[in-house]
């Protein structure tokens, strides 16, 4: 839709952002020597190993592994995509985010006005909210409702519900005074054009339910009619920003309330959600009318680490329950629990609340059921009995287990299935199993946070974490030090060289900028894990080092060469050009080492 965000933007907003300012106010930080520290806020853990150094703008977990720059961190933490994270970095400083032209056939005006648009739609959908509410006030039939069903003034405020008249054109009169306020209400879905080209308010005679995004953005409505009709709610189409799957009714008002929610409860319903909330139960969200999806677990467990899943009792609940628990596996890893609660027939959390109270109905979240149980529960219904059931439970269960990443909670699991197979001291059947499937489904790789292995320091990487780690130092390097490495045909020798032209034209770059070059890069994940390598033992002569460690590298690289060609020689003889290489290699090396 529209171009790239220039790179020396990203650049700015990172010189201008401290990482240290901006993790504290989420995270309290401590500080620990050159660097801050915290327990972790993305595994659980009781000593702190969560690392942000204020020198290269980065952050790093040695217990999980989690590391980034400041964007990272918004993504990670606060839940946004990247160029979400890059739109509040920029207005926290009061700045526009520019676009480029690269990849988009719109001229600059064009995209200027795309995200006026855009822009204008948001506020648009924020005044239509307003504007809902004071229907609201106004209309003692909506308000008698709301009463009847059970709802405070005061939670209706704070989820900002409104009213809308049986108009066909409150919103279509109030909202679009042109052409192009209209063109843009139709296309964020708040009026409908027919065929023969009427205009009118989609939603009409409705409870309005606004929908927030993560930041507190009003990106669409759900609205409940006040009798028997139908649809009973009528939900916002899918617009260029609102996207059902992607979000969930109530998140924004939960972070309102937590920064760290404990955990979160997913429900079905906008009514569930705000009854909830009204009993003090305000961390439920709601998925809009669709499945759970991959995307709102993800998004959930971004936000905290145990989610309930609440369901009805019944056959489809059921389902539902065990579809979410397949989407979920790949996400459970160590720290992160997955529960669930199944209703008694015919209740929902709305009424069930209101008949338990805050108290028990907090038991029932309590007692609720581990993923695992469930798994196992369910497994074992399918598996029909006797023996070939028994292989079929272990197959299937090995199966499901096998999407857990590596950790306490797969070998919880697979415990867990030796005792329900009876199998019982016998764990190696179930290992064998296991190893036998893992190989079968070898390519099944989970998007598990790659744990920050020590990694070998050659000399090539070795130079390549000290421009990373220095970039200042790197960048006062004269071309002089730098050309005769550059021309070693070795692996590694491009990126070195790339980073080095780099730091070099932006000699005031930090590691995190740097690192923000490479985004999206092949070589990003390796290229951070040397920015995070800690056993450097680099002092302060970060130059010298540097231009030790290049000799180190030519050195090799002579040594070995030298030793190839010399046992080509041995063998069967070197072509002219060959012989006179040696000769340079030789003499070169001698030269270097005196
Ligand atoms: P329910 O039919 O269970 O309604 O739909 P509810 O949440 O209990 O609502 P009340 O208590 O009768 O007011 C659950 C959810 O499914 C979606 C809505 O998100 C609703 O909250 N839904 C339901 C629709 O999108 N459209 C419908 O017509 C019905
Ligand atoms: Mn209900």
């Amino acid at each position: 839709m529209s171009g790239r965000i220039p790179q020396s933007f990203i650049d700015d907003l990172l010189a201008r952002t401290d990482i240290v300012d901006l993790i504290d106010q989420r995270v309290k930080l401590k500080k620990a020597g050159k660097n801050y520290q915290a327990c972790c806020p993305f595994h659980n853990e009781k000593s702190p190993s969560f690392t942000v150094s204020h020198e290269k703008q980065f952050y790093h977990c040695f217990g999980c592994g989690a590391h980034g720059t400041v964007l990272g961190f918004l993504m990670e933490y606060d839940g946004l995509e990247f160029l979400d994270a890059i739109d509040e970095l920029a207005g926290m400083h009061g700045l526009t985010v520019p676009r480029e032209n690269a990849h988009s056939s719109q001229t600059p005006q064009q995209q200027a006005a795309a995200k006026a648009i855009r822009q204008d739609l948001y506020a648009q959908l924020n005044d239509i909210s307003r504007f809902y509410q004071t229907q609201l006030r106004q209309s003692q039939t909506a308000i008698q409702y709301l009463k009847n069903r059970g709802l405070s003034g005061e939670v209706v405020k704070s989820f900002n519900i409104g009213y809308v008249p049986e108009q066909w054109d409150a919103v279509k009169r109030q909202f679009s005074g042109n052409n192009e306020a209209e063109g843009q209400l139709i296309e964020g879905g708040m009026l409908i054009k027919s065929e023969n080209g009427r205009v009118y308010d989609r939603f009409r005679d409705r409870i309005m339910f606004p929908i927030h995004d993560r930041r507190g953005r009003v990106i669409g409505f759900g609205g409940r009619v006040l009798g028997d009709g139908t649809p009973k709610y009528l939900n916002s189409p899918e617009t260029p920003v609102f996207h059902k799957g992607r979000e969930l009714y109530g998140l924004y008002e939960v972070r309102q309330a937590h920064r760290n929610p404990e955990r979160i409860l997913i429900v079905e319903g906008y009514m569930d959600v705000v009854a909830l909330a009204q009993f003090g139960i305000d961390y439920a969200v709601a998925s809009l009318g669709t499945a759970t999806t991959p995307e709102h677990l993800q998004l959930l467990f971004r936000t905290t680490r145990e989610v309930i899943c609440c369901y009805d009792g019944d056959r489809a609940g059921r389902e539902a329950a065990w579809r979410a628990l397949e989407n979920a596996l790949p996400l459970l890893q160590d720290g992160r629990s997955l529960k669930f609660v199944f209703l008694p027939d015919g209740e929902d959390p709305d009424s069930l609340v209101r008949q338990l109270g805050a108290e028990d109905f907090g038991k029932l979240l309590d007692e609720a059921q581990n993923f695992g149980d469930f798994l196992f529960e369910r497994l074992g219904q399918d598996a029909m009995a006797g023996d070939a059931g028994q292989h079929e439970l272990a197959n299937q269960a090995a199966e499901a287990i096998l999407k857990v990443p590596e950790g306490f909670s797969r070998e919880g699991l697979i415990t867990q299935l030796s005792r329900q197979l009876n199998w019982g001291e016998n764990e190696r059947r179930v290992r064998e199993l296991f190893s036998r499937l893992q190989q079968e489904t070898k390519p099944a790789s989970t998007p598990t946070r790659p744990k920050s292995k020590k990694i070998k320091l050659t000399p090539i990487r070795r130079a390549i974490a000290l421009v990373l780690q220095y970039p200042a130092a790197a960048a006062s390097l004269q071309t002089a030090d730098t050309e005769e490495v550059a021309l070693l045909p070795l692996a590694g020798i491009d990126l070195l060289q790339m980073l080095l032209a780099q730091v070099q034209g932006q000699p005031l770059m930090t590691t995190a900028q740097l690192l923000e070059h490479w985004r999206g890069h092949s070589s990003a994940p390796a290229l951070a894990r040397l920015a995070m390598a800690d056993e450097l033992f680099a002092g302060d002569q970060i130059e010298q080092e540097l231009k030790d460690t290049f000799a180190v590298l030519i050195e090799d690289y002579f040594a070995t060469r030298i030793e190839a060609l010399q046992q080509k020689s041995s063998q069967g003889g070197l072509t002219t050009a060959e012989k006179q290489e040696l000769m340079l290699l030789l003499s070169e090396s001698k030269a270097g080492r005196n």
